[in-house]
């Protein structure tokens, strides 16, 4: 009997509830092929928790992710709360909550589905086969650094520091190294060291981590070159590795190399193996409710969860080949369908996906 895993279950606002359920849906169906235990607790998060709690992140809530072995966020935001004050913002919680569970890295994985080619920007040949990562180092540089105003010669003037510290390199450089030692062993770091102080310590850092995984090829890349390459050759990466703010702009570029926004999952780790996995998509005000949603980011997000948290990649392999298989029949949702007239809806996605777990 596999040991019970404990997952906190924050869905939010908009689609996150009708995404949610899908995903919860599929881990079910993962117990009975798979023999895995999951327990799901919930807990009020977002727009919501501000309409019900008078916060977004209530600390019951908090406290329920801090217990669990891993957290499933769907989404949060809405217009309602666009004009509330900082503290009374969803995006505060999210903030917050990343924070607060001392999550400092972002993974983004990129693989393109090979029946869903037709419906990207970039050519067949160039895109085949492409499936990378992107870590992203979420808690320093320049969006972290002092910034400030002030009057120079030529009037006002504004600053924003970059500041990186041995530390916070060496823990997302050694987080990047393991997870390419899981996949394909290719690591690429990407940086701005022919002009960047921080990214001077950044690669020397890496550098030196690199001692400790001989097995795993490294290359530096300078960040105007990757944002060239991913579009060139994006075949060529395995593991990209970055610091926050190239690591932001990068990791939506690598996104649309493979789609719709309703495709994309997401884990933020920390320390351990603890993480929180959620869609890269936002709540989609324009569609919550009307049971058109793709749940299949979401879903994905559940595979990492299961191979970066659980270990269990079994069932995060049968998971992606389950929505392989029902991608490659033609089912599709309405973000992914050429024929919207033939699109289907939320709940009859998840249930094809679920259906198709199999050993
Ligand atoms: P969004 O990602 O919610 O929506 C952008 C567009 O993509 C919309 O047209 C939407 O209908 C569509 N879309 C998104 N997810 C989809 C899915 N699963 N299936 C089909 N179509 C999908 O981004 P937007 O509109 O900029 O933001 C809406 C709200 O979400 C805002 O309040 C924003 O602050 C919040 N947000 C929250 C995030 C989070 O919780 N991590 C991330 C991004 C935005
Ligand atoms: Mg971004």
């Amino acid at each position: 009997m596999a040991e019970t895993k404990k997952i906190a279950v924050i869905a939010g606002d908009g689609i996150g509830p009708e995404v949610v359920a899908e995903a919860i849906k599929v881990i079910r169906k993962t117990e009975e092929v798979f023999g895995y235990k999951f327990e799901f607790e919930h807990g009020l998060f977002g727009g919501i928790a501000i309409d019900e709690r008078g916060t977004p992140l209530p600390d019951d809530t908090l406290q329920l992710c801090k217990n669990a072995d891993a957290v499933l966020l769907g989404a949060v935001g809405g217009p309602k709360w666009d004009n509330n004050p900082k503290e009374l913002r969803p995006e505060t919680g999210l903030l917050g909550i990343r924070k607060a569970l001392g999550l400092f890295s972002n993974l983004r994985p990129a693989f393109v589905f090979d029946c869903l080619i037709e419906a990207s920007t970039i050519k067949e040949e160039v895109l085949r086969g492409t499936d990378l990562i992107v870590v992203r180092e979420l808690t320093g540089g320049i969006y972290f650094g002092e910034k400030f105003r002030r009057e120079g010669p030529n009037g006002q003037e504004a600053v924003d520091t970059c500041v990186y510290s041995v530390p916070e390199v060496e823990r997302i450089a050694r987080q990047a190294f393991e997870i390419a030692m899981k996949r394909g062993k290719r690591l690429a770091s990407v940086d701005k060291a022919n002009v960047l102080e921080s990214s001077r310590l950044w690669r020397e850092t890496v550098i030196r981590i690199a001692a400790d995984y001989p097995e795993v090829e490294l290359e530096h890349v300078l960040v105007d070159n990757c944002a060239m390459q991913l579009l060139r050759r994006p075949t060529s990466f395995d593991v990209i590795v970055t610091e926050n703010m190239f690591g932001d702009i990068l990791s939506d570029e690598a996104a649309m190399l493979t789609g719709s926004i309703g495709m994309l999952s997401s884990a933020s780790m920390g320390e351990g193996s603890f993480g929180l996995y959620e869609p890269v998509h936002g709540s989609a005000p324009d569609i919550a409710g009307q049971g058109i949603a793709n749940p299949i980011a979401t879903i994905l997000s559940v595979a990492l969860m299961f191979r970066l948290t659980f270990g269990y990649e079994d069932a995060a392999s049968a998971i992606e080949a389950a929505v392989k298989s029902v991608l490659d029949a033609g089912h599709r949702t309405g973000d992914i369908a050429v024929d919207k007239s033939k699109a289907i809806g939320t709940v009859a996605m998840g249930d094809l996906i679920a259906a198709a777990i199999a050993k």
